[in-house]
């Protein structure tokens, strides 16, 4: 009777907690996963002192770390996001770490007053060709390509109020404009091989369409997407699991159908016919328009800059996506093993511009885990102007790295089309944790110029940094990466307008 009565109560208890988890809206994973998705935080909270015995060190797994993610989680909450003792990072012995310079004395510093602050582009996107719509960007960080189809409705939704929030833009991704991304966001229209949104019956490209599709929409710049680091020289793929009907409405294309877009573009074929489609996209517009790409061979980057020396035709940005990108899905080889990592493809590109005098005349994007604050410092002092973020977007609003992004069974409803995990995701209060994510970054970012005695990030120079070489010598950034005098610096034009602007 006595152990019936405590069954009963138990029973009791768990379908109140069951309940709640229901209710709740703080945790998608507890929405989607009543009772069971407890077992993740208790193992979570528990999980320091558990591997300091047994299992992994905070800095083990990948694609980021125990650490890495606990940065951006409570980052993106507003919570403490120190460290406390020290670095647990093999810092004496690690082949490879960065090590950022500080200075002792300096002149401007950052402004750091205000924490929701947004950092301003150094460079007028746009404006040394002369578009119609050039701007400058109010924010160095953005959210990178991520189409609805690959994420869910709710979260598209989470991300574009959090971009709304921080003044940041948000990338569409190859899947084209949904109302998911109208949610007062500035937005940078991505134009994949597949044109969606603005293609003929025949999977062509077609101006008019994407003229209707920009009027009246906050696009602030048109992308081109050549490749992306995960998977280049493949087109984008969306499983058939997640082929709704609504994102095949979007998209004009068969519903539960796997969606493969051609690995290479219809609408031009080579350096000169890709550049005449800028230049029509520009003109046709008024946007500014660039190109994303990850680095493999260099003819097509010569080629491009020396046309483009020529001063007729160019193009407004370069998004350089490192290999270490993220995707929905991609085959294990080219995830792995197709393109240079992010230092290497973006520096040899850098390069390419650098001995052409090009580069205070486009705008460097750069993308592949620079989210964290280390990696975009470094990518800043190689002359990125603006980072793109991914991944880490996603685990601001409530990623766990469980890596079924290609399954449509993401647990916490960002990365899937199936309505009941979708649920799970409470737009209002992950759009807030994106936002304080995104400024958070950007803040990190403030204060290690300020360490290194500039008012912005983009005056970090490759001088400023020195990676470790073995135990028992160092070498700078500019070294390593083969930069001549000056490089990944602004001009002193660009470094007076930048400086002036953030001098109260
Ligand atoms: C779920 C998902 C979907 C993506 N979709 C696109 C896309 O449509 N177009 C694109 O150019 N890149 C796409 N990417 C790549 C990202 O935009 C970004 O370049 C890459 O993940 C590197 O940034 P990260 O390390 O901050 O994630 C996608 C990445 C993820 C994780
Ligand atoms: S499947 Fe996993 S890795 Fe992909 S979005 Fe969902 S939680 Fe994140």
């Amino acid at each position: 009777m006595r152990a019936r009565r405590i069954g009963a109560a138990a029973a009791t208890g768990l379908a109140l907690v069951a309940a709640r988890d229901l209710v709740q809206k703080k945790h998608a994973l507890l929405r989607n996963f009543p009772l069971v998705g407890h077992a993740r935080y208790v193992l979570e909270t528990i999980g320091p002192e558990l591997r300091q015995y047994i299992v992994t060190s905070n800095d083990e797994e990948r694609p980021f770390s125990r650490d890495q993610r606990s940065w951006i989680y409570a980052s993106a909450k507003g919570e403490n996001n120190y460290f406390g003792f020290g670095t647990d990072n093999d810092v004496e012995h690690m082949q490879g770490h960065a090590y950022v310079k500080q200075r002792t004395f300096a002149g401007v510093l950052p402004d750091l007053s205000d924490p929701q602050a947004a950092v301003p582009s150094a460079k007028v996107l746009g404006g040394p060709r002369g578009r119609a719509k050039a701007f400058r960007p109010a924010s160095v960080v953005n959210i990178s390509a991520m189409s609805f189809g690959s994420l869910s409705g709710a979260a598209v939704t989470a991300l574009n109020k959090g971009a709304a929030m921080a003044g940041t833009m948000q990338n569409t991704g190859e899947g084209g404009m949904s109302p998911y991304h109208l949610n007062g966001g500035d937005l940078v229209l991505q134009i994949g091989t597949s044109y969606f949104g603005c293609r003929n019956e025949d999977g062509t490209f077609n101006l008019d369409k994407l003229k209707s599709m920009v009027a009246g929409a906050p696009v602030k710049a048109i992308e081109i997407k050549l490749s992306q680091g995960a998977k280049p020289g493949l087109g984008g793929m969306l499983p058939g699991v997640k082929v709704t009907d609504e994102i095949a409405g979007i998209r004009a294309i068969p519903a539960r159908k796997d969606c493969a877009s051609p690995a290479r573009h219809t609408a031009f074929h080579d350096v000169n016919s890709m550049l005449d489609f800028v230049e029509l996209l520009a003109m046709e517009t008024g946007l500014p328009v660039g190109i994303k790409s990850a680095v493999g061979e260099m003819d097509f980057w010569e080629e491009l800059a020396t046309l483009m020396g020529r001063g007729e035709r160019g193009v407004d940005f370069v998004t350089v996506d490192g290999g270490e990108g993220g995707t929905g899905a991609a085959p294990l080889v080219f995830a792995d093993s197709v393109s240079l990592p992010f230092r290497m493809g973006f520096s040899r590109v850098y390069g390419v511009f650098a001995e052409r005098g090009l580069t205070d005349d486009i705008t460097f994007i750069g993308s592949g885990k620079l989210g964290l604050p280390e990696n975009a410092v470094v990518a800043f002092a190689l002359g990125v102007d603006m980072i793109n973020v991914g991944r880490e977007a996603m685990l601001s609003i409530g990623c766990i790295q469980a890596q079924k992004c290609h399954t449509d069974k993401c647990p916490t409803g960002i990365a899937t089309q199936h309505p009941w995990l979708a649920r799970g995701i409470d737009v209002p209060s992950k759009g807030i944790r994106a936002a304080m994510y995104l400024r958070t970054l950007r803040r990190e970012l403030l204060k290690v110029s300020g360490a290194v005695g500039v008012p912005h990030p983009s005056l970090i120079t490759p001088t400023d940094i020195d990676i470790l070489n073995g135990d028992y010598d160092a070498r700078s950034l500019a070294s390593v990466y083969g930069y001549k005098d000056g490089w990944g610096s602004l001009g002193p034009e660009l470094a007076h307008e930048i400086t002036e602007l953030l001098t109260p």
